[in-house]
């Protein structure tokens, strides 16, 4: 008799630790995404306020060699500050050392790209998840950038691009897939990627 009521006590016991222990990686997870998504929203305002700054003072012909240089060293001093690896990645890129998606970041936006068919707001397009590559595993997070009325400028239908940004870009980027967006379109993602 005491055994057995020894035995429910102890189930009860597993059961409470299993569920509390279920709650606190919940926890854990939902930090862990809203950190992300802070540090992608930084990013892209720190991108778009150099952009901008630039676009104002010189137009866009300048503003390609922002993109060029400020886009790279703005992600690396995001991804250092938050011991994260943080870049954006597209599935038609102008910068393919930079810019390529790998596997897991073309299956998110190919969905991205579904739930903004599907009628999702780009601006609150996310998603989160912890991945195990053969390297360890991680906490991989992506968030959709949308296109703006200064993006199509760069990234537009040729009809929206002067002939000297076109024939920036051409010269800097000749393989360019990077075209042919129109506002409120998704150009790609913020991804975010950090060592469990
Ligand atoms: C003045 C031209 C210009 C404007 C305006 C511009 N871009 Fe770009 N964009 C570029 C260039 C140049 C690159 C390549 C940067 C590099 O070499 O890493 C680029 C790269 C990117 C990339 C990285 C992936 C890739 O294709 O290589 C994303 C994402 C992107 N731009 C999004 C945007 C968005 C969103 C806007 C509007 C808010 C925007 N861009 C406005 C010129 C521009």
């Amino acid at each position: 008799m005491i055994r057995k009521r020894h035995l429910a006590f102890l189930l009860a016991a597993l059961l409470a630790g299993t569920q509390t222990r279920a709650a606190a990686a919940d926890e854990d997870a939902e930090r862990m995404t809203e950190e992300a998504r802070k540090v992608a929203t930084s990013l892209l305002q720190q991108i778009g306020g150099e952009l901008k700054k630039e676009h104002d003072i010189s137009g866009p012909l300048r503003s390609v060699i922002v993109c060029k240089y400020t886009a790279p060293e703005v992600s690396s001093s995001v991804s250092r500050k938050s011991g994260a690896a943080v870049k954006r990645v597209s599935l038609k890129v102008r910068n393919p050392v930079l810019g390529m998606a790998d596997a897991w970041e073309q299956k998110v936006l190919l969905d991205f790209e579904r739930r903004f068919t599907r009628g999702e707001k780009p601006e609150a397009i996310d998603h989160a998840d912890v991945v195990t590559e053969t390297q360890g595993r991680y906490f991989r997070y992506m968030k959709a950038i949308p296109v703006t009325p200064l993006c199509v400028g760069c990234h537009g239908p040729m009809d929206a691009m002067t002939e000297g940004t076109k024939a920036q870009i051409a010269g800097e980027y000749p393989h360019d897939k990077a075209v042919g967006y129109s506002v409120g379109q998704i150009r790609g993602a913020v991804s975010y990627k950090k060592p469990l």
